[in-house]
């Protein structure tokens, strides 16, 4: 065996399929580029704690994002823009904490990798290093394609996310579909592709017609990883909170609400404001003597 040929240990790792396969040990990108050789498509979730993390965890969920959706589903903001590095570093940490097997992805949030490469690896050592994430993610397609290429170097695997990037809300104006029209559609291609280039792992394709992320994952040999993109990506992904009902008015048309959540949780509030108002809670096997 020499350096560039992979351990037996490795080698299981890439026939292990992620649901059911890898039990004992965290889900890497070998294992994921593995999945899209043999067509396994797979689920991500995002996480923002160490409790939630841990349910999704033992569900089998392969790989969990500390999205900087923290932002506007965990933190109260309105977008993802004010979030910080020091938040990024603290909710990260909680989900390493709180699993075992899944990947943790983190984001790294707006203002912390535009300005250089060189920004952009300083604020990823400290995902790896103080909250102990297995990779990191940022958005942009070629505007991206240097930092990416700095930190597949160093040893950081980098998750890509391009189409609507939430970060740039204020620029688009909103949180428009992308890739509509030719040139549009050119233009996420060629984005895709420069990200691919630069090392990244996987694609996230967000706001992207089903038709043009089909495309692209099919002339990419890295996964792509699907939020309002269509079936024919290589994974999906979605935000906890919507797709557990938890969040409170409209959600955006490519959720699925698998739980409802928020219903729950407010009637069980009730039901234990009902019992105190009339004295019924706690109940003499509550209650110490
Ligand atoms: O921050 C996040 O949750 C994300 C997903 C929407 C992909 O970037």
């Amino acid at each position: 065996m020499n350096a560039s040929s992979p351990s037996p240990a490795q080698d299981r790792a890439s026939t292990a399929t992620l649901y059911g396969g890898v039990t004992n040990r965290r889900i890497t990108v070998r294992d994921l580029a593995a999945a899209k050789q043999r067509g396994e498509k797979w689920s991500m979730l995002t996480a923002y704690d160490a409790l939630t993390a841990g349910v999704f965890d033992e569900a089998g969920t392969p790989v969990l994002l500390v999205g900087d959706s923290a932002g506007n589903c965990h933190l109260g903001y309105e977008t993802t823009v004010p979030v910080t590095m020091d938040q990024m570093v603290m909710l990260s940490a909680a989900v390493v904490r709180g699993t075992k097997r899944a990947m943790i992805v983190a984001d790294l949030p707006f203002g912390s990798y535009q300005e250089s490469p060189a920004q952009a690896m300083h604020n990823a050592a400290r995902l790896m290093k103080e909250a102990g994430v297995g990779a990191v993610k940022l958005e942009g397609g070629e505007r991206s394609a240097r930092s990416i290429e700095l930190l597949v170097e160093a040893g950081v695997p980098v998750m890509a996310h391009i189409g609507l990037t939430p970060q740039s809300v204020h620029a688009f104006g909103g949180y428009p579909v992308q890739g509509r029209g030719d040139e549009a559609a050119h233009r996420l291609l060629r984005d895709a592709k420069a990200v691919q280039q630069a090392g990244a792992f996987a694609v996230v394709l967000e706001a992207v017609p089903a038709e043009l992320a089909a495309q692209v994952t099919e002339q990419l040999s890295v996964p792509t990883v699907g939020i309002g993109a269509g079936v024919d990506c290589d994974a999906q992904v979605l935000v906890w909170t919507d797709f557990a009902g938890m969040t409170a008015g409209r959600v955006p048309k490519f959720v699925k609400q698998y739980a409802n959540l928020r219903a729950v949780l407010g009637d069980a509030a009730r039901a234990f404001a009902e019992d105190v108002q009339s004295g019924t809670f706690p109940a003499p096997e509550h209650t110490f003597h």
